[in-house]
């Protein structure tokens, strides 16, 4: 089984792409289902069907599904929550506070995923594509898989430890608890899903871009992050090129001008990976025919749902109290290497090949010490923070 994930920052074309891939993989024989987790789901409205909570045939090979989130949270966590809830009024936090409090954060991704997972294995789909919500979010979901296992083992220690006083009290309360057996549950079920969303043969996450500034910006810091947590990506979708044979008027050129330069900074910042475009289409690509075109216009003659890239794009690894960012740059030729460091943005050139890139905050907290470049591979070398001098 396959599992794509589309990543990007809010309007970029996620959904579309999505439905798109789906719609191509389809064609291709695999078995598979696009499902939506944004909570604000446009799915149906892109594939122009009606999509129900569970999957829902709408071609052959094809099967489409928008989670309700607030169900699955229900189901499993449910007893927790509701215990939580009651440990916090007891301590005096007022009851809408103590509600909201329980819920872990990234909660609803985290289900919903599990949800994924367990019926891609029961429904025999070859190929499973996932319409996430926007990156923050989805980043925060990424990470989820630790932060809960952190949680969790708090919540764990809550019962065990000075909460036990109240336990017996808490329990006459919710006669029906068996909230530590739903958390051990959750527990397991999130080590598999990090286990299956880290497998590179398993999962690929895809970066949504258009050729504009912020959107880029917001796409390496998602990069970035993805690495950091050790989660495949292995392609850039590139949407809402304009087409140069349809640019006429002084307008209209500017802009197109524009987008070529963004075009190459794209090309330049996340290669090695493959960057698959999709022009600017004049009308909305709505419906199974054009998400077709949309699908074709993409990945040409390719399979939509191999794997396009293995190996890691970044790689950062701790050497004494030093820390080691390791960029593999393989088409770049040698020259002199310059780096500058500004905040969490590293400027980066090699002769003529210039990138940036956002630095996870360890290393943002770091003065950069020393740059090498040796076969296709740029070495960055982080000191220890600097302490403040006092006054
Ligand atoms: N290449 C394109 N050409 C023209 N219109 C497009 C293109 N790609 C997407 N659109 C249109 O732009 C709108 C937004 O696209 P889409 O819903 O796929 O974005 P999204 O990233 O999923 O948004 P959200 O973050 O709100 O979920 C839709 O109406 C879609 O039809
Ligand atoms: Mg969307």
């Amino acid at each position: 089984m396959r599992l794509i994930l589309y990543l990007g920052k809010g309007g970029v074309g996620k959904t579309t792409t999505s439905a798109a891939t789906a719609v191509r993989s389809a064609e291709l024989g695999h078995r598979t289902l696009v499902v939506s987790t944004d909570v604000a789901h446009s799915l149906a409205d892109a594939l122009d069907v009606p999509l129900g909570s569970k999957p829902t045939p709408i071609a052959e090979n094809l099967w489409g599904q928008e989670i309700n989130v607030l169900d699955e949270v229900r189901e499993h966590w449910g007893e927790l929550r509701n215990y939580l809830a009651t440990l916090l009024k007891r301590k005096g936090v007022d009851d809408v506070a103590s509600e909201e409090l329980a819920i872990i954060p990234g909660m609803e991704e985290v289900v919903s995923l599990l949800h994924i997972r367990r019926q891609a294995r029961q429904g025999n789909f070859d190929a499973v594509i996932v319409d996430a919500a926007p990156t923050g979010e989805t980043i925060r979901l990424l990470t989820m898989p630790e932060t809960f296992q952190w949680y969790a083992s708090r919540v764990m220690d809550w019962d065990s430890g000075t909460m036990s006083l109240a336990k017996p009290l808490v329990r006459a309360l919710i006669p029906a608890t068996n909230a530590f057996d739903q958390v051990k549950k959750l527990q397991a079920g999130v080590e598999a899903l990090r286990e299956t969303l880290t497998d590179p043969e398993i999962s690929s996450y895809r970066l949504v871009v258009n050729p504009e500034r912020i959107v880029i910006k917001e796409a390496q810091r998602a990069a970035t992050y993805l690495a950091l947590f050790g989660y495949p990506v292995d392609g850039v979708v590139l949407n809402r090129v304009l087409p140069r044979t349809a640019v006429e008027g002084a307008f209209m050129q500017q802009m197109a001008d524009m987008q070529t330069g963004y075009r190459q900074q794209v090309h330049d910042l996340f290669a090695p990976l493959p960057i698959w475009e999709a022009p600017h289409y004049p009308h909305d690509v709505t419906g199974v025919e054009r998400l077709a075109a949309v699908g074709r216009a993409l990945f040409k003659q390719d399979d939509p749902t191999k794997v396009f890239f293995r190996g890691k794009t970044q790689e950062i690894i701790k050497d004494g109290e030093d820390y080691m960012l390791k960029l593999p740059l393989p088409h770049v030729e040698i020259g002199k290497v310059g780096i500058t460091k500004r905040g969490d943005e590293l400027f980066i050139s090699i002769g003529n090949f210039k990138r940036d890139m956002i630095l996870p905050l360890t290393l943002a907290e770091r003065p950069a010490k020393r740059a090498v470049f040796k076969d296709g591979m740029l070495e960055v070398r982080f000191g220890p923070p600097e302490t403040p001098t006092p006054g």
